[in-house]
């Protein structure tokens, strides 16, 4: 039987094109190479039987607290989004409280401060990475900043060294929302160990994805500026994701349903096998586009000892029509990573409005404007790239 997407628009492979030459991220390839893991660890879920918090979702917590290196507590939920919900109700913001963020981003970093009734604060993005920038951080401070929100967009962290050296002088937690980040490195250190808290997102085009939704929060073992008893703060979360419940139907506080479900806890767990070797191989990748189109194009290359982990791969173009109507003609795939949020019509409109409008942050707009996101996986193959490359130098 064969399924088509419900919608186009909600195809994780991108949007508009029906026959494309190559995949914009590539699970069917990933699948051949892990298909007996993903088969034997669903067979075992379905032995058990233990659908909801089945073992293997303490197990994957337990690796994924490995993998950042024992610095974090993690904690398994629903999705990226509630990640970041979860983490703001176990802080206990209030609303009124200010949150900074930047408006270059997936509209689920500001969904959940509306949503909580917090006051966002959007701060310009950095032109060289596109993410919150840390020279405009000290002058949106105030006395009712709570929670500093910076996202590692593309895959590529924000600079926490400042970040969170700014925010720790003002005793503010920061909070990574590292939803296309997993496996990035700032400086050598990991992406989700550098802030007090971290999110991912397990969308099955993430760095480290499921078969469906998940997500993960990340409390930093040692507090920079949160709460102290890092414990506490991790079982709240905790509770907070399983309806506030201190035990079996006591409820001590409001919560939210928001698990992994063990099935997708299990596919992570295959998916952890190859996370190392993929991140290595965009690596490749992504100095091969680099090499090929620097001059030609505008490029957000990582300095120093920085890794991205190539959630995307995002190049600018300024231009952009003419190159997206040569993508389409060539049949490769490309998406639009992100319009700036700040002029969403959620909320800029007649029932929501941030009071931000069109011109305020003129990087971050430019960046939107100018933006394409391009194939990138870790299953490309060479002739793929250079298919890839050849169109845009054609064009450019
Ligand atoms: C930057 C960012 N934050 C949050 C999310 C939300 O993750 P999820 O789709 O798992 O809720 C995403 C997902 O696309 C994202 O890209």
């Amino acid at each position: 039987m064969s399924i088509q997407p419900v919608s186009k628009e909600l195809d994780s492979n991108g949007p508009f094109l029906q026959n494309v030459v190559m995949q914009f991220i590539d699970l069917q390839r990933q699948q051949e190479q892990i298909s007996d893991s993903v088969r034997r660890n669903i067979a075992e879920v379905l032995e058990h039987g233990k659908y909801i918090n089945g073992p293997e979702v303490p197990l994957l917590e337990k690796e994924m607290e490995g993998l950042l290196q024992g610095e974090v507590h993690a904690i398994a939920c629903g999705n990226g989004t509630d990640a970041i919900q979860v983490a703001c109700m176990a802080l206990g913001l209030q609303p009124g409280d200010e949150v900074i963020t930047t408006p270059l981003s997936f509209m689920a970093t500001v969904e959940v401060p509306v949503l909580l009734h917090l006051k966002v604060v959007f701060i310009e993005v950095d032109p060289e990475t596109g993410n919150l920038d840390p020279a405009g951080l000290e002058a949106a401070i105030t006395p009712r900043t709570k929670l500093i929100l910076p996202v590692s967009l593309y895959g590529r962290c924000a600079n926490y060294t400042k970040i969170v050296d700014i925010a720790a002088q003002h005793g503010i937690p920061v909070l990574e929302d590292g939803a296309e980040s997993f496996g990035a490195k700032h400086r050598g250190r990991l992406s989700c160990t550098m802030t007090d808290l971290a999110t991912t997102s397990f969308f099955p085009a993430k760095p480290l994805g499921c078969y469906g939704d998940g997500g993960m929060v990340f409390v930093r073992k040692t507090a920079i500026a949160g709460p102290s008893d890092t414990g506490a703060l991790a079982a709240g979360i905790r509770r907070i994701c399983r309806h506030g419940q201190r035990a079996r139907y006591r409820h001590t506080e409001i919560g939210v349903n928001s698990r992994l479900d063990t099935l997708q806890a299990a596919i992570l767990l295959a998916k952890l096998e190859v996370l190392e070797t993929e991140h290595r191989k965009k690596q490749e990748i992504a100095r091969h586009y680099c090499d090929a189109l620097r001059g030609k194009i505008g490029l957000m290359e990582t300095q120093n000892d920085d890794e991205s982990a190539h959630g995307y791969f995002p190049i600018l173009v300024e231009h952009r029509d003419a190159m997206l109507r040569a993508l389409e003609t060539a049949q490769i795939p490309y998406s639009l990573h992100f319009p700036c949020l700040h002029t969403q019509t959620a909320i800029s409109g007649k029932d929501i409005d941030l009071g931000y409008r069109e011109g305020d942050f003129p990087i971050a707009e430019r960046i939107a404007r100018e933006v394409i996101t391009i194939p990138m996986h870790a299953y490309l193959t060479e002739a793929e790239t250079e298919q890839v490359i050849s169109c845009i130098l054609q064009n450019s």
